[in-house]
This record gives structure tokens, sequence and C-alpha cells, in this order.
């Protein structure tokens, strides 16, 4: 990317932000977070916090991206900065690099096993395993030191292969990531469709002796039947909050960098919906009618809801194709596996972006080092996350990064959007050559609502009550029992407290070793995030580039 490229088609782009948006968390994050918080309890939420929360940003970040582009800057740091004179916002800008470059590390992690799933598809390695051995595959595979796969350290081969795709195709600028975007998001669909209309066919067809009771309409049923009580449950609300950060790729960086590839009078108002509601669609059309009934069409839904976690659809889903024979069987590997590969790349091509937007600005770097740079970092960040799997070093940066930044750089922004920038200021750029009428409304709640919203969702994580049990905690309060902090609250997060009471109540020494192993990891990964963040921060506070030129005054 240069300062001087820009998106060749309006298809393109949206299909380019709506393949930013739609990624893994679709199919894998998505229904696990809807079993987890109680099915048709977590939709209303969901969606109340995509029209509140994910729209007002959208439309936020697409604008700023806009503003700052047309001032020359493609990456948050100067973004930010062109929106007010106070120079500390270029810091928080760092975010929108750091979080792009952190979750990239694990993300293109699990990007390879889709790759090296779609292979061992077609190689038949699942046919004939029972369900254990399958799930037993993907424990051998993440393993890597004791991996016994059939290709030696086949982990980092395909997590290199992923990065050196990643890296040759950012390498040919924005042309190369709407390219892919446009070959990727259609087929994307197609295979979607195809194994959602299987999903959806299912019944209980899929019942066996073992299971005999098993039916993809109870998975489908538990999704769509909803419950209202779960309205006044925060830990749902928490939950559905961070579903749609993480799914629309806001507070993340990548958008803003997209969006200041646009011309001044280019929508953003219509833009940002259709790539928005286009998500929506892939996840809650696509993605709730995949894994949920097709798992609970063979199981059960009770085991649906025992064994609701991301590895589902690597350590449960081969197996449940074997029931198709294994022609259908592999077919089906290629479409599932294959569509969480495009769905992977077209987000992990986003956050490649603002870092070499940020390089390309600010230090004169070509495009090419600029990927080269991003393909070396992704790869250095990444490997402890492929090392160190077992050891807890992909949550970790999932937690910091793909969790918690998240939604401290959403408030800032938005903060910043709508109350220092103004929303006179605001209103007018989010209408500024709009395809739309933005509905008024979304003046007023992109002012209060919005923030109030995520000010709600960051105090919630910072002080989640004991069990993440609300109601509990405020009676305990009220009774003048204080506030009981739950170990997953971010204030216990950051002292490991849970992992350190798990030491201080384990006997068993293998035990307490492997912990206090992992304590070590989490620490090593911890230290790894923040250098990467200072890094950055040192590099925004050198810059030189064009941006003290071009600023204009404000
Ligand atoms: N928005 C991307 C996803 O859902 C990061 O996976």
């Amino acid at each position: 990317m240069s300062n001087k490229e820009s998106w060749g088609t309006r298809v393109g782009l949206i299909l380019a932000m709506a393949g930013n948006a739609v990624g893994l968390g679709n199919f894998l994050r998505f229904p696990v977070q809807a079993i987890q918080n109680g099915g048709g309890a977590f939709i209303i939420p969901y969606l109340v916090c995509f029209l509140l929360m994910g729209i007002p940003l959208l439309w936020i970040e697409w604008s700023i991206g806009r503003f700052g582009g047309n001032r020359g800057h493609h990456s948050t740091p100067f973004i930010l900065d062109s929106l007010d004179k106070r120079s500390y916002w270029k810091y928080i800008g760092v975010f929108g690099i750091f979080t792009n470059l952190a979750i990239a590390s694990y993300y293109c992690y699990i990007e390879s096993w889709t790759m090296a799933y779609v292979y061992h598809s077609v190689a038949g390695t699942f046919n004939g395993l029972s369900q254990l051995q399958v799930a037993d595959f993907f424990g051998k595979y993440v393993d890597i030191f004791k991996s016994t796969t059939g290709i030696p350290y086949e982990a980092v081969v395909f997590f290199v292969i992923c990065l050196l795709l990643n890296t040759f195709i950012l390498s040919r600028g924005l042309h190369g990531v709407e390219k892919a975007a446009k070959i990727g998001m259609p087929i994307l669909i197609a295979f979607g469709a195809i194994l959602a209309i299987r999903g959806l066919t299912l019944g209980t067809s899929g019942a066996s002796p073992e299971h005999p009771t098993a039916s993809a309409f109870d998975g489908l049923n538990f999704l769509w039947t909803p419950q209202f009580d779960s309205l006044i449950n925060p830990k749902v609300w928490l939950a559905a909050a961070g579903q749609i950060f993480f799914t629309l790729s806001v507070g993340m960086g990548s958008i803003q960098c997209y969006a200041s590839y646009l011309k001044t009078k280019d929508d953003v108002a219509l833009n940002a919906v259709s790539a928005g509601f286009m998500n929506e669609f892939v996840e809650v059309v696509l993605g709730s009618s995949i894994v949920i009934p097709i798992a609970a069409g063979y199981l059960g839904l009770d085991w649906v809801k025992e064994n609701a976690g991301f590895g589902m659809a690597f350590q449960t889903m081969p197996f449940l194709f074997e029931h198709w024979g294994p022609l259908l069987a592999a077919v089906a590997g290629v479409l599932w596996f294959g569509l969480l590969f495009f769905a992977g790349i077209t987000s992990s091509l986003a956050m490649g972006t603002p870092w070499m937007g940020f390089m390309q600005d600010e230090y004169g770097w070509s495009r090419e080092k600029g990927a080269w740079s991003f393909g070396t970092i992704v790869l250095l960040l990444g490997l402890p996350t492929v090392l160190f799997f077992n050891q807890g070093v992909f949550d970790e940066y999932d937690y910091w990064a793909g969790t918690v930044s998240l939604v401290v750089f959403a408030l800032a922004e938005t903060i910043l959007f709508s109350w220092i920038f103004g929303m006179e200021k605001g209103w007018k750029e989010i209408n500024a050559g709009a395809d739309i009428r933005v509905p008024t409304i979304y003046r007023f709640i992109i002012k209060y609502i919005t923030p109030a919203l995520l000010l709600f969702v960051f105090l919630g994580s910072l002080f989640t009550p004991l069990g993440n049990d609300w109601a509990g905690g405020f009676s305990q309060l009220f009774a003048g029992n204080g506030w009981v902090l739950d170990n997953n609250s971010i204030v216990k997060q950051i002292t490991n407290a849970g992992l350190r009471e798990q030491i201080a109540a384990a006997t068993d020494p293998t035990v307490i070793s492997s912990l206090k192993d992992k304590l070590l990891y989490i620490t090593g990964a911890r230290i790894l995030l923040l250098a990467v963040f200072i890094g950055i921060g040192v590099l925004v506070y050198k810059a030189k580039g064009n941006h003290s030129k071009i600023k204009t005054a404000i």
C-alpha cells in the first residue's frame, strides 16, 4: 500500500471489508459463545449490541479512517492524531497496530490448521478414525515436540506456509487484498451454504444407538428460542459485546486502515452497513447452521452443550463427516476447512495493513518491505503460540490482544470521535458523500449510548464478580460483604490470581511444576506483547514522516 493507492472498485472494497470482518470468529467463536451463553438467551443481547455498538463503531471507524487517509495517514496513531491537537492520541493509536500484530500471531496459526486439515481431509487421514482418535489427532498436531501426524513439525511447516501466502498477497498491495477478497468471499459463502443446507436438513437422521435422541433440530431450537430473562444478565451482555467486537473487527485498527484508502467523496455510511450486515449474515445464518446442528444431529444437544469449545471444529467435525462415506467426507472436509481458510485469510490480510501503512507513511518503506516485515514479526511473535500452545501462550495473546485491547481502544476512539472531535463534525463526516440517509437517532446513540455501553463492557470486564454472578455480586455488596472479584476479571488476570490459587492448592509435585511452568510461559508471553507495544510506541515517537507537514490545523 502507498499513500496513492485506492480501492479498485466499490464491490472490491465492500468484499475486502466484509472479508476483514468475516473470519474464524464467525464459524468457531460465535457458535461456542452462543452455546455457552444459553443459546436463545444470547441472541437478543447479541443483536442489540450489533445495533447499538457494532454499527456505530463501524461508522466511526470508517469515517475517521477516510478522514485520516485524506490527510495522508493510514494507521491509527496518526489518524487519531489528525482528529485532535493533543499529541497523546497518537500513543493511544498504538493499539491499532499492536492489536493487529498480536492477533495475527495466533490467528494465522489457526488459519494454518485449516490448511493442514484440508490436506488431511483429501489425504484421507481421518478415514475410519473414531471420535476419540480424531480428537487425539488434534492433540498431537498442536503438541509440536511430540507430534506424530506424519509430517515432522507439521504445525510449524503449515504456519510458515500460511505466513508466506499472507505476505505474498500483502506485497501486492491493495490490489492483492481486493483480489483475495473477490475470490475468497464468494467461495466461502458457497461452501458455507452447502454445509448449512446439510445442517438444516439433517434432522433426526443422524441418531444412532449410542445417541438415540440426537437431533439437529434440537441444536437449532436451542439457538433460536429467545429467552428474555437473559436481558438482565450482564454476563451474557459482556459475552455478546465481546463477540460483536471480534467478529466485526472493531476496536482493532484494520477498518480505519482500509477506509483510509477511500477518496474524500466516497460513501462510508452505506458501505459500512453493507459490510457489517454481510458479516452478520455469514455469522448468524451460516455460522449457526453448521457446527451446532451437525454436532447435535449426531451426538445430541447435551453433548454439544458439554463440549462446546473452540476445538470442536477440529476435534469433532472430521469425525462427523465420516458418517457421509469416505468420498463425501473428503469433500465436506475441503468445504469446511476451505471455508475456514478463506474466512481466516481475508481477515489476517487486513491485520497486515496497519503496520504496512504506518511504516510506509512514516518511514518511507516500500510496500514489499512492509509486507515482509509484517510476515517476519508475525513469525517471531507467533512461534511461541505454536511451540507452547499447551502452556497457555495462545490464550494469553487472545485475552490481552483479542479481548481486552479491542474494548480499550474502541472506548478511547469513541470518546475522541463523539466528544472531542465532536458530534457536529463527526456527524458531518459520517454523512459526507453518503448514499443512504443515516437515521438521526444514531447521532444520539453514537454520542451517548455507544460510549455508555463500551464503558459498561470495560468496567464489567475489569471488575467481573465472583462466578460472573452479577445478582449474587450485588446482593453481597448490599449486604456489606464487599465486591468479590472473579479470577477472570481483568484486575485478577493481571496478577494471575487464578493460576496462583491453583498452584497453592495443588499437592502433586508434577502438577505444581507444570502449573509453575505455565506461569512462566504466560509471563514470558506478556513481556513479549508489552515489548511489541512499547516498540511501536517508540516508532510512533520517532516518526518523522509527512504528518507534521500536512496536518491540518484543528
Ligand atoms: N473479524 C475477524 C473474525 O471474526 C477477526 O475472525
